[in-house]
């Protein structure tokens, strides 16, 4: 049967249960404790240095604040479900513990800007949380990357073998991505942590509130422009997914890549036991289980996007109830993302890679053709001509079921006369990937100077 509400004054039925059932947030929203409760101090504080409240009331609410919030981590405090959310069981207790003064801290404030204020201290939380993360496993990835600078395997369009390339280059294409996804999210933080607190309920207040003070006192970079805006506005709840959504992207891909090289027609990694699972029927099973359950779960992450988007899409200003769905989705994304990010960076840090498997699949994919056509354009021969002269090579070699570098110098030059000796320099696949020394390219000194900027970013970002 339900209590009084705090804000029963207008009604004299009680809310029904079913209502209440319906209604109720506690059980997700108590996360948010720490936060309503720092909220709370920044509101307190700022009433008294206005002259709102009493400083001998602020000091009270500063206590028992203080007390609740050891009660709640000890376990010793008694959620009540009937007073709908983390807010309203926190004051009310607070009133219990302190009498009157509990009553005043809600001067000036609405639950509308204090649940935005709230959502938004804990998603910046998060958010700084999932960047050092994403910056650990983009640093295995660069360390990985540094131990197989020489390392070749063959590189892949349309997943089709395609060129030489290094080990560490492809490696450090993952660390690039995770990367970015360190920037994105410190730049969405930027945007998280504005305070609306001091917008009440809608329209502001009639009370002296210092709204730039109650920001400052919490951490963030700014207060709100408009307070109808304040209350109403959920596009950093969104953001923050949509950078979590983006790094379930590059590990759905990471992983899709591991589930095929730990695959034995590849064999170019041997998953570690600690990371892998076996089957209960066959018993030379070793699966990617942390690799395709990061797939998947990508999954739910695009889904929790997507939740908080169709949410927001309808809602005319300002605050609506509807908002009170925007927590959950962002918590599974939170519980999902931070999982994924860790697991990951640890699986990475014991990937064992198989150079020679590698080594042994560039042989099958004349993945040399490239250099054939080049070189033939440096004896004279216009690209396109070359381009023709090596798809015959190909046809040759597939033909006889050899590579490239396997035909005899006769065979070749019975395909153009321009072919002499040092042709199986070219068709080398060491000299192939070593040649690509441009700016960002797969040559070792292009791969070098790659990494020394990526590991400069590590430092600066750490
Ligand atoms: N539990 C609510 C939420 O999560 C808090 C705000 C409720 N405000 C209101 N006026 N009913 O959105």
């Amino acid at each position: 049967m339900a209590g009084k509400k705090l804000w029963g004054g207008r009604f004299t039925g009680s809310t029904s249960e079913l209502t209440e059932r319906f209604t109720v947030s506690v059980d997700f929203d108590k996360r948010l404790y720490a936060e309503d409760i720092r909220g709370s101090l920044a509101h307190a504080r700022m009433l008294a240095r206005q002259g709102v409240i009493e400083e001998q009331d602020a000091v009270s609410i500063e206590n028992g604040l203080a007390g609740i919030k050891r009660e709640i981590e000890n376990g010793a405090f008694k959620w009540n479900e009937s007073m709908e959310d983390v807010h309203m069981n926190v004051e009310a207790r607070l009133t219990e513990l302190i009498g009157e003064a509990g009553k005043r801290l809600h001067t000036g404030r609405s639950r509308n800007d204090q649940v935005a204020t709230d959502f938004r201290l804990h998603v910046a939380v998060r958010l700084a949380d999932w960047m050092g993360r994403a910056r650990e496993l983009a640093a295995v990835l660069a360390e990985r990357a540094g131990e197989h600078l020489d390392t070749l395997l063959p590189g892949y369009t349309h997943l089709q073998p395609a060129q030489p390339v290094r080990l560490s280059h492809h490696l450090l294409a993952y660390a690039q991505m995770f990367k970015r996804d360190c920037e994105r999210i410190g730049d969405c933080l930027k945007r998280v942590k504005v305070s609306p607190l001091g917008a009440a309920a809608l329209a502001g207040t009639t009370y002296p509130l210092d709204p730039d003070a109650t920001a400052r006192d919490m951490g963030f970079g700014a207060r709100f422009a408009n307070s109808m805006d304040a209350v109403s506005d959920r596009d950093f709840a969104a953001e923050a997914v949509f950078c979590a959504s983006l790094v379930m992207v590059h590990l759905s891909r990471l992983s899709e890549e591991l589930i095929i090289w730990a695959n034995p027609g590849f064999g170019f990694v041997r998953l570690p036991d600690a990371f892998a699972t076996g089957s209960s029927i066959m018993p030379q099973k070793k699966n990617p289980d942390v690799s395709e359950l990061t797939r998947g779960k990508t999954a739910r992450v695009f889904g929790d996007l997507t939740a908080l988007l169709t949410l927001m899409k309808g809602l005319p200003l300002a605050y609506n109830r509807d908002m009170q769905e925007d927590k959950e989705p962002f918590f599974d994304a939170d519980e999902t993302v931070t999982l994924a990010l860790t697991v990951n960076a640890a699986m990475m840090r014991e990937m064992v890679f198989d150079a020679e498997a590698m080594r042994k699949a560039m042989a099958k994919g004349f993945i040399n053709a490239t250099e054939l056509a080049d070189y033939l354009v440096g004896k004279g021969a216009a690209f396109r001509a070359a381009h023709e002269v090596s798809g015959r090579a190909v046809a040759l070699a597939q033909d006889r079921g050899v590579g490239l570098e396997d035909l005899s110098l006769d065979d070749l030059q019975g395909l153009s006369e321009l072919i002499e000796q040092d042709v199986f320099e070219a068709l080398d696949y060491q000299n192939a990937a070593d040649r690509r020394e441009t700016p960002g390219g797969t040559g070792k000194n292009a791969v070098r100077a790659q990494l020394a900027d990526f590991k400069a970013w590590l430092e600066q970002a750490g």
